[in-house]
């Protein structure tokens, strides 16, 4: 069960886009031989040779001052890799960055590089450049023509081809295996989104470790892992690969999947190359519309979209994957400001580039191209040093080079990053996949994913019932359960919609998992499916009512399928799909005390559920010990400690709803919003129709325990800017809170801190999380967290896109949400004459 992006996923898939693609290209030539022509006819060269001449220095403006992956560095490898490159055909070249998936014909392998191939591109054959234009993968590899690979997964058939790359090739340079590792290769924890709700990048080292480990004894060295987007918008499905809303949580995150996937050393067996993805701002395409374009201010991509990339290849993430959106009306995958400008220019990234799957065919389409030759060239000159799938730099580079318009500098430093990372990586030393190949689910994984999936729960509800106890954890006098819904024994679905190389037959489903409990405390499972995720038949129904009836307690398990998020997997509604609200109606009109487990990969709109339910639980995803990790809960082994990593709205027009919005000129203080405004009431910013605020916030998330704060405090109330300014990097003051468990059980809280910004020269938000720690306390435990902020923590990007820090005033809230109310407060003032500050 490979799950592969939209194209690559399955035939009928692939003959839909194929057909699709197909009538759309006939259309699409028409379009650019008629806006050829009319630039002809007035005299416009599409490409003029003054373009091209562009100097080759200019072009390749990419030497790294400070490299952000020492390893890649290494003089050892430099000298490898210059005295391999001078030993390189321009065919041999091109190959390293070209890279295509699974297409291998070994009945037609030669071991020559044969003639090349009079190839005729069209535009729309590079949505399909396997079957469009017969592309031999095998015979690329055993010619020195291919350079990577992507999903193709497996010690045999990773090895199949590494043999023809090593063995036959002439230069017997390795392939480099890629594959979209995004949540675990056979062993499966929780969607990143539902990782991120953890707050615990300990663990997220852990799993992403574990993941490597797996997946290299399968061939594979590379992942398309992590997803840092920064996503404000649930209709985004992709949203679900990410870590929310929130850049600081983001960068956090970002950091430990990359510490996880490639260690301290790139070349440890075990270890493997992340490629960041999707450089730059895609979680913010237009609507949540995926594949739509993006336009925001800089400071806005610098504060709020850029950080969690940053964090990665500050951490020596090996390669970066540019993105299909257009940002401010520039391809990302044709963007030498966000490729060369920054991230190389400004972050020192010393790794490659690898582009998204055809992102340089689709220039064409983005408009900024009217041939494969010109989308080739801007997109290699743009910094894109490897072509995923579009079919582009294969056939077009040779006569780009040779008609000067693509330098062979810039060739040459594409190769060099590319060779580096196989270096690095140890590939020329152990090229095939090594060790026992992983092909199921690994039983001494287990706990650890069942930890993460326990840890990624988010209570939202959990109201006490008559007898004056909360729903959870269920009573061990509830004997008698009704499990009811599409998701309570629905093994596909509980890996979401990247399952990587995850079997059904691995996974364990609630239902299962209750069943064995039920055995273990000798109660009764009653299960009734009830309806299907996304159905209108009611058939079901009734079985599901007359279940809850006879149930003391019931369970229902409702949502969305895994393949409602992730890549293509857009929303313009955020509720239960099908009819399962009908079917909760129901079940809640029984009268029984209903716990609803939600199993999404976004936020919904749960507005009628927090009215009539007392007990509602996020769960995500949480892959291969799914059912475990929820029993653990519901049954009280384990309190829930997960915390809203995105906002859940109370309707989808609020959206994009995020926490840490900028301020209003006409904020609503003191209004009620939950009544339509009445006289002064309208003339603020809100809605008439809805409440501003979020149903459930960021940060948010209940425990079966509880717990205060008191005492917070700065450790500064003023502090000099001329040192807030000089002090980079240790922190210019601590903020403290007093801590103490007030329920009756030991239970894990995630203290989060918070601050805002008033009196700066652009506007700041509301607040913006700045830090937070998970703190396990017993039962009437106290203790003192600190939080240190330092120029990080406090600066924001002004009008010169540089980050500083100004004569202003700064708020602390350190509690258990983004509505943390307690506060301190200090200022950052200006020297006087006198030296002293003010
Ligand atoms: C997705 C990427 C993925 C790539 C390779 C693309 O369609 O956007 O996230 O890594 O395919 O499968």
């Amino acid at each position: 069960m490979l799950r592969m992006n939209s194209i690559g996923c399955n035939a009928v898939d692939l003959d839909i886009m194929i057909t699709a693609g197909l009538r759309a290209h006939s259309c699409i030539r028409s379009i650019l031989a008629g806006a050829t022509l009319c630039l002809a006819l007035v005299g416009f060269e599409p490409y003029s040779a003054a373009q091209a001449a562009v100097p080759a220095s200019t072009q390749n403006a990419n030497r790294v001052e400070h490299p952000s992956n020492v390893q890649l560095a290494d003089p050892k490898i430099e000298t490898r890799v210059e005295h391999l490159l001078r030993q390189m055909t321009i065919e041999e070249k091109i190959g390293q960055l070209v890279q295509y998936n699974d297409t291998g014909d070994a009945s037609a392998v030669q071991t020559s590089v044969a003639p090349p191939a009079v190839v005729k591109p069209r535009a729309m054959d590079a949505l399909n450049p396997v079957s469009a234009n017969h592309v031999n993968a095998m015979q690329l590899a055993a010619t020195g023509r291919l350079g990577s690979m992507l999903n193709t997964v497996g010690a045999q058939r990773t090895n199949t081809y590494q043999h023809l790359a090593v063995d036959q090739s002439r230069l017997h340079i390795p392939l480099l295996f890629g594959a979209d590792v995004i949540h675990g290769f056979r062993t499966i924890y929780p969607v990143p989104l539902g990782l991120a709700a953890s707050f615990d990048p300990e663990l997220i080292v852990a799993v992403s470790n574990m993941a490597a480990e797996e997946a290299s004894t399968a061939g594979i060295r590379w992942f398309y892992s992590p997803m840092v987007d920064i996503s404000r918008d649930p209709r985004w499905g992709r949203s679900v690969e990410g870590a929310g809303e929130d850049p600081y949580l983001g960068a956090v995150m970002a950091r430990a999947y990359i510490r996880g996937y490639q260690g301290d050393d790139l070349s440890k067996p075990g270890n493997v190359a992340a490629s960041v993805k999707h450089f730059a701002a895609y979680g913010a395409v237009e609507a949540g519309r995926e594949y739509n374009s993006t336009d925001m201010s800089e400071i806005t991509l610098r504060q709020v979209y850029l950080p969690p990339y940053r964090a990665a290849v500050d951490a020596g993430a090996a390669t970066v994957m540019s993105a299909f959106n257009s940002l401010n009306g520039v391809p990302a995958s044709a963007n030498p400001f966000l490729l060369n400008k920054i991230l190389r220019g400004e972050w020192g990234f010393n790794g490659f580039v690898v582009s998204d799957y055809t992102a340089v065919m689709e220039l064409i389409y983005h408009g900024i191209a009217l041939d494969p030759a010109t989308a080739t060239r801007k997109a290699i000159t743009s910094g894109v040093d490897v072509d995923m799938m579009s079919h582009f730099y294969d056939t077009q580079l040779p006569g780009l080079i040779r008609s000067g318009e693509v330098s062979m500098d810039v060739i040459d430093e594409a190769v060099r990053r590319v060779l580096r990372v196989k270096f690095a990586t140890g590939l020329f030393e152990h090229p095939y996949a090594e060790g026992v190949e992983v092909t199921a689910a690994v039983a001494g994984h287990r706990p650890l994913v069942r930890r993460a999936a326990e840890e990624s729960f988010v209570l939202l509800q959990n109201d006490k019932l008559a007898g004056g106890a909360p729903l959870l954890p269920l009573s061990p006098a509830s004997r008698r359960l009704a499990l009811i819904g599409p998701l309570a024994d629905d093994a596909g679905d509980m890996v979401g919609g990247w399952g990587s190389a995850g079997e059904e037959s691995d996974i364990i489903t609630l239902r299962q998992a209750l069943a064995e409990r039920a055995q273990q405390l000798g109660g009764t499972l009653f299960y009734a499916k009830g309806t299907k995720i996304d159905d209108v038949s009611q058939a079901g129904f009734p079985e599901a009512i007359k279940a809850a009836r006879e149930a003391d307690v019931v369970l229902l398990a409702l949502g969305e399928s895994g393949r409602m998020s992730g890549e293509g997997g857009s929303r313009a509604n955020l509720d239960l799909p099908g009819n399962q609200q009908q079917l909760l109606e129901e079940v809640v009109a029984t009268g029984k005390p209903v716990v609803l487990l939600i199993f999404s990969g976004r936020p919904l709109v749960l507005n009628w559920a927090a009215k009539h339910i007392p007990a509602i639980m996020e769960v995500w995803f949480p892959g291969t010990e799914a059912g475990h990790a929820l029993a653990n809960v519901l049954y009280g082994d384990v309190s829930p400690s997960g915390k809203l990593p995105m906002s859940f709205p109370r309707a989808v027009g609020q959206e994009p709803l995020y926490y840490n919005q900028l301020p209003t000129g006409r904020p609503p203080t003191g209004i009620d919003l939950s009544q339509p405004p009445s006289g002064e009431a309208r003339f603020v910013s809100r809605y008439i129709d809805v409440p501003n605020s979020a149903l459930f916030p960021f940060g948010y998330g209940l425990s079966y325990s509880s717990f205060s704060y008191q005492d917070v405090k700065v450790s500064m109330t003023s502090i000099p800017l001329l040192r807030a300014l000089a002090n980079r990097s240790t922190p210019l003051l601590e903020a403290t809170a007093t801590m103490t468990n007030t329920g009756e059980r030991t239970a894990t809280e995630v203290v989060q801190c918070y601050v805002r910004n008033l009196g700066a020269s652009i506007e700041q938000p509301v607040r913006s999380l700045k830090g937070f720690e998970r703190v396990t306390l017993a039962p009437g435990e106290s203790r003192q967290v600190n939080f240190p902020l330092g120029f990080n923590e406090l600066s924001f990007f002004n009008l010169e896109s540089t980050p500083t820090i100004e004569t202003t005033h700064y708020t602390v809230w350190i509690g258990g949400s983004s509505l943390a109310n307690q506060e301190a407060s200090f200022v950052v003032v200006s020297p006087t004459r006198d030296g002293d500050s003010r």
